[in-house]
């Protein structure tokens, strides 16, 4: 019996404990609280869309943890379809966590998804975690590295693409030779308050960890710029995508544009009567098949196409408009589906937000 519990106080000494988001806030509650506001703090557990998507794709394995649960203390098993995700397990529902975010050394290119490799930690000393700041303050909790690697590589285990079991690409946001440094300028710009509570060393900023994105109504603006004019009967619509990946990075998503023409308050013409997917050149969306039929749910398609908006890309779209009077307004709405129409047949969701469109901006021309 001794020596059994002489083993067991062994183990535990010997791997590096695990410290949860919760553990960071003691001393980096301005970062603590941006975090928990993130998509990076949401799991299995607390995102519907996908939750469902991947219980849709697969009811026994959790494949998906490599990416959405990526600290689980026993991944292998979760996808091998030994465990399930579990509500009790603070790996599970740390999500893209504090930790692991930290502990990223470097990160191995591949043809499915890149993949993160995690530095392996002294055993019995606090964990060391990398970052950026210039000559770190001393912590009692761990040591701080500066890696050169670290902030190139941070973004792109992850983010970078992801291809199905049938070679079948499901998203490709980077290409091969890009890092992370673009990605952290925007989605990580620098805010007030210091990188810790007691701020010795007087930073007064830190890097923002909202992580701000697609589901931040401010934010979204910032995508696309949209310019209209025009000559006669001919609108000439120009897009412009701002950012340094394509309009669409995840195959649930669909961004389209509403256009309208209203004469006295009463629309005339439209782009589209019901679907946005009526107006081909503006909708912008992944499809996916399977043996020649449409397939809603990506890990099971055996070919895959998009219509897209390439990172920095510029792409001018013609519609022909009925006789314009004066007084008749143009509007062109640029609208974001969290989960495009499509999905409904596959999952049924709870949270009406995810279908309903939501605005991301848009411009009115008067015609005179
Ligand atoms: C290679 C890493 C990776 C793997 C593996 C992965 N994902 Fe993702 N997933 C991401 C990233 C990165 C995002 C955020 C992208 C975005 O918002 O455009 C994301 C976002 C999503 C979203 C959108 C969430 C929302 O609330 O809008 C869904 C749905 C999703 N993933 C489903 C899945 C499913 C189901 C699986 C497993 C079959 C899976 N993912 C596996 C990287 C991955
Ligand atoms: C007991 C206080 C304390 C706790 C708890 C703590 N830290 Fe720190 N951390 C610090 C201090 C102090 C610094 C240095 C700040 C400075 O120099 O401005 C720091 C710096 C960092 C840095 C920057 C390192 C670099 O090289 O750029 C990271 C990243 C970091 N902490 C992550 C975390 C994470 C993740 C957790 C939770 C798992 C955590 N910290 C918990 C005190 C703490
Ligand atoms: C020039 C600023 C800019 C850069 C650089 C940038 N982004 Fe974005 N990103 C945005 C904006 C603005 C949005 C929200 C608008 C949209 O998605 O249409 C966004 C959206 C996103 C989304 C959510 C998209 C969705 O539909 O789910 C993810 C994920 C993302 N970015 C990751 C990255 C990564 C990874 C990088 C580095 C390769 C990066 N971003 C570089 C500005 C930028
Ligand atoms: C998605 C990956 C990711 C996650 C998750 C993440 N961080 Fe960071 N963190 C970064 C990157 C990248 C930087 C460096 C940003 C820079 O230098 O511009 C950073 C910087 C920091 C810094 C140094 C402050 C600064 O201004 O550079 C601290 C402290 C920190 N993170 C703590 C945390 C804590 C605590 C959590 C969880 C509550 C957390 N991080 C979650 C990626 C992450
Ligand atoms: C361990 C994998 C992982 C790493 C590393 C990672 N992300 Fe993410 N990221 C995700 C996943 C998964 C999601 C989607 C979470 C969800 O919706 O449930 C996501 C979502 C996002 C979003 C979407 C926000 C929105 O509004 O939809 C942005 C922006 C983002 N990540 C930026 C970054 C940046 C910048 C880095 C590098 C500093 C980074 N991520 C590193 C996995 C990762």
């Amino acid at each position: 019996m001794k020596i059994i519990s002489f083993l067991l106080l062994l183990l535990t000494l010997l791997y590096p404990k695990y410290l949860d988001n919760k553990s960071c806030k003691e001393c980096h509650e301005i970062i603590y609280n941006e975090f928990e506001s993130s998509m990076h703090s949401k799991s299995y557990f607390s995102d519907e869309l996908h939750r469902k998507v991947a219980n849709a794709s697969d009811p026994k394995k959790y494949e998906c943890a490599v990416c959405h649960m990526p600290m689980a203390n026993n991944l292998q098993d979760l996808i091998n379809g030994k465990a399930r995700p579990d509500k009790n397990n603070k790996t599970h529902t740390d999500g893209v966590s504090c930790y692991f975010c930290h502990t990223i050394a470097y990160v191995k290119k591949a043809h499915k998804f890149n993949i993160n490799t995690m530095a392996k930690q002294a055993q019995n000393y606090k964990p060391t975690l990398y970052g950026r700041l210039t000559d770190p303050d001393h912590s009692d909790k761990h040591s701080s590295i500066t890696n050169p690697i670290y902030a190139k590589a941070v973004c792109m285990g992850c983010h970078s693409h992801k291809l199905n079991d049938h070679n079948v690409t499901i998203f490709r946001a980077m290409k091969n030779n890009q890092n992370s440094l673009e990605c952290i300028k925007c989605h990580m710009p620098e805010l007030p308050g210091g990188a810790e509570k007691m701020d010795r060393r007087s930073r007064g900023h830190h890097a923002s960890h909202k992580f701000l994105g697609i589901h931040d109504k401010e934010f979204r603006k910032k995508g696309v710029a949209i310019h209209a004019t025009r000559e006669g009967e001919k609108l000439k619509i120009t897009l412009i995508n701002k950012m340094a990946h394509p309009l669409i990075i995840q195959p649930a998503r669909a961004k389209f544009l509403k256009i309208t023409l209203t004469r006295r308050g009463k629309t005339i013409w439209s782009n589209y009567k019901k679907d946005p997917s009526e107006d081909s050149q503006s909708y912008f969306a992944y499809s996916f098949q399977k043996d020649g039929k449409k397939v809603i749910i990506p890990s099971k398609a055996t070919y895959g196409s998009v219509h897209n908006l390439e990172a920095k890309e510029e792409k001018t779209l013609l519609y022909s408009l009925p006789k314009l009077q004066k007084g008749d307004k143009i509007k062109i709405s640029l609208f974001v589906q969290f989960a495009k129409s499509d999905c409904a047949k596959a999952i049924t969701l709870k949270e009406k937000k995810l279908l309903e469109p939501q605005l991301i901006k848009s411009v009115t021309i008067e015609a005179d």
